[in-house]
């Protein structure tokens, strides 16, 4: 299997974990193991986790790594889940977790997964090839409200509510199962002139569809408040999103972590007693070289946010 997955930001995820050679590691999101190797390479009788739930990237991940040998564990898993992984592998505590959240390139170049609105493929788009809830329910299934509220909810699509109504009508007539199928319909609903403003016109509504069908911003803010707790003092937390959504839930996790106080600001005196968990060490985010940008259009919207454990 070929699975092939330019890495965004490799060099800053590493220099930014600030590795030490005895530490113990995560990497929530192992996909083709690309950040994973390079942190591998830097432990000594350190341990580095790398969790995924796509079968396929566990299997890449696994041959990958294993030439380091019981150093590293690739374990199926939802990241949500990862305490209890932690408990199976007898770990307590990390000195760094990587989070490089979203799809794999391997993912959206494998026309047959039905992420990518440029291969024509069977509506499907899980991460978890395993779940029930797939992309030809959520068009075929979902109602018009239903569908319009998840492309403004998780793209700010503008046309949400024409193109919501124009699936349901093309449905009455026959079943929507190709990714073509779905980008013919989406592309009478967009006017010419923003079309060519704004790129495939496509795109927002498969973005909307992955994350609805992967669940992928449900429970990321806790996750990363509950990841935090399990770091040493010292250890970093190292997120790359690619999303607004995404950047905001990582953005304001960290605010919240990184604050003294969490009382409303017309109060007088502090009330809360919350104390800051972590320091920012990236006070604004992170972004991808030009030349980076020019070898993966993908690592264009990259941001990539880091905190350090008090
Ligand atoms: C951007 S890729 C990671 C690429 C990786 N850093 C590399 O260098 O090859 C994201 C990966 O996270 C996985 N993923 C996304 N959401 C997940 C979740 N909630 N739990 C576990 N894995 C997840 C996807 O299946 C995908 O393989």
């Amino acid at each position: 299997m070929n699975f092939e997955h330019y890495s965004v930001m490799k060099k800053e995820c590493i220099d930014m974990l600030n590795i030490k050679p005895d530490g113990v590691y995560l990497d929530a999101t192992v996909g083709g193991a690309g950040h994973s190797y390079e942190i591998a390479k830097l432990l000594k009788n350190g341990k580095l986790i790398c969790l995924d739930k796509d079968d396929e990237a566990i299997k890449v991940a696994t041959e990958k790594l294993s030439e380091f040998g019981n150093k590293v564990n690739v374990v199926k898993s939802e990241f949500k889940d990862f305490k209890t992984v932690m408990s199976n592998l007898n770990i307590k505590n990390f000195d760094g977790i990587l989070i490089d959240l979203g799809v794999s390139s391997y993912q959206i170049d494998t026309a047959e997964r039905g992420f990518s609105y440029m291969h024509n493929a069977s509506l499907d788009m899980r991460m978890n090839q395993k779940q029930e809830l797939d992309a030809y329910y959520v068009v075929n299934k979902y109602s018009e409200n239903e569908l319009a509220n998840i492309f403004f909810k998780w793209s700010e699509e503008k046309f949400s509510k024409q193109i919501a109504k124009k699936i349901v009508e093309q449905r009455k007539i026959k079943p929507i199962s190709t990714t073509f199928e779905l980008v013919d319909i989406i592309d009478k609903c967009i006017p010419t002139k923003i079309k060519i403003k704004s790129g495939h016109s496509a795109k927002k509504v498969f973005q909307a569809i992955r994350i609805e069908v992967n669940s992928e911003l449900e429970g990321l803010y806790d996750c990363i408040v509950e990841m935090v707790r399990k770091l040493n003092k010292n250890g970093r937390i190292v997120v790359l999103s690619f999303h607004s959504l995404e950047d905001r839930i990582v953005k304001n996790a960290f605010s919240m972590l990184s604050s003294d106080c969490l009382c409303d600001k017309k109060l007088p005196i502090c009330v809360c007693n919350h104390k800051a968990e972590i320091k920012l060490i990236t006070k604004k985010p992170l972004i991808a070289s030009e030349d980076e940008i020019k070898l993966n259009s993908r690592s264009h919207s990259a941001k990539l946010r880091v905190a350090e454990k008090i």
